[in-house]
């Protein structure tokens, strides 16, 4: 190859980008299964739906494949006003991705330039730190607090040079979720320039608790909601996420996005997705059947396990070896569970809600593994 970072010539690409750790992706499931000579394998690594995709979206999207000659819809208009419509708001108050996690990368492109620094915790979604890195923005990390976003840490870190805050909740890996009084406060601490990004990928799994600040009931000017379609809709490898807030900032987050993303089927998927209640409502009780379970069986073990209201849960190992020596033995049973020191957790495993099958053989793992 001709390119190359030669110390000699000007640098191929730039610092911040030579500093970033490849991406190193796991065996994939067909050369694991040849490897431990096993039939089955389980993903409870990725935080998906393992009931599936909803029937109503693989219909839609054979309906819409008749189409995949064409590009989407521009401008999105017909889902996003479905999306509009389901949350009371304008259509220019919603934003559509390949997934939140695009919308997310197409935020921090438009708004972040020169001295500006970004805020968030330790110990959430890696996807934010590897955008922020990538792009050569400061970022800062506060600790966790009892595993939960410390929003009293996060607002005393609040410079002048800050320009995005970054929320997760509830928090991945964690699990754990902040509440409506420390929102409350957090927001009356946090100057208007300032944009929160409220990252709730995980809001249908946690909406029903009480004091959960669902920050669409706020609609406040400086906080952008991101959703998504790949967890409790089970649509992850469809690439379907949306944000939600004030017309000036989607704007700029449209006027940045590749022109036709989402893709033309995860237009049609989404549509019937909206629709699909009983779905929605299966999943989210499978999920508390499977937290309920996974709860009683790693206090049965006497795991440290963090109470979760997301559809995984986190449990500490007490130190790295211990970390990756039951996660090594739970893969060559055939599951993979994920181990978090990329997150900067790296003596934490987290599992995720699988169907109760695939719950009772991730515990009947571990406890052989124990
Ligand atoms: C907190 C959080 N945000 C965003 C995402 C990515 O969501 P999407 O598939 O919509 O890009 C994930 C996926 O694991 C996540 O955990």
């Amino acid at each position: 190859m001709t390119i190359s970072n030669s110390p000699k010539k000007r640098k191929l690409v730039p610092p911040h980008v030579e500093a970033l750790q490849p991406y190193k992706p796991g065996k994939p499931p067909e050369a694991l299964k040849k490897e431990l000579g096993i039939e089955r394998f389980i993903n409870l690594a990725s935080n998906e739906n393992s009931l599936g995709t909803p029937d109503s979206v693989i219909q839609a999207i054979a309906e819409g494949a008749k189409d995949m000659h064409r590009y989407p819809e521009s401008g999105g208009i017909t889902l996003r006003t479905a999306l509009a419509e389901r949350y009371r708001v304008k259509v220019e108050n919603v934003a559509i991705g390949s997934g939140s996690e695009s919308i997310l990368a197409n935020t921090l492109r438009a708004f972040l330039h020169d001295n500006d620094e970004v805020l968030t915790s330790e110990g959430t979604f890696i996807g934010l730190y590897v955008l922020v890195n990538g792009m050569g923005i400061k970022l800062h990390k506060v600790p966790l607090k009892n595993y939960t976003f410390d929003l009293d840490g996060i607002a005393n870190a609040i410079n002048e040079n800050t320009k995005i805050i970054y929320l997760c909740n509830p928090n991945n890996p964690t699990g754990t979720i902040f509440r409506r009084a420390e929102f409350e406060a957090f927001m009356e601490r946090v100057p208007e320039h300032v944009l929160v990004v409220l990252d709730e990928a995980y809001y249908e799994f946690a909406c029903k608790e009480p004091d959960y600040p669902d920050s669409m009931t706020y609609r406040l000017d400086n906080v952008l909601t991101l959703r998504t379609f790949s967890k409790a809709w089970g649509m992850a490898g469809l690439r379907l996420g949306y944000g939600l807030g004030h017309d000036h900032l989607i704007d700029f987050i449209n006027r940045i996005k590749l022109p036709f993303e989402p893709n033309i089927l995860a237009h049609y998927a989404g549509l019937a997705a909206l629709h699909d209640r009983d779905f929605l409502m299966k999943t989210v009780s499978n999920n508390e059947e499977g937290l309920a379970y996974f709860a009683k069986e790693l206090d049965n073990l006497g795991m440290k396990r963090i109470p979760s209201h997301a559809n995984f849960v986190l449990f500490e190992m007490g130190s790295e070896e211990e970390t990756n020596r039951v996660y090594n033995g739970v893969l060559r049973k055939g599951i993979a569970i994920r181990p978090l020191a990329a997150f900067g957790l790296p003596t934490c495993l987290r599992i995720s809600v699988g169907t109760m099958e695939e719950n009772e053989l991730v515990v009947r793992a571990l406890k052989e593994v124990f």
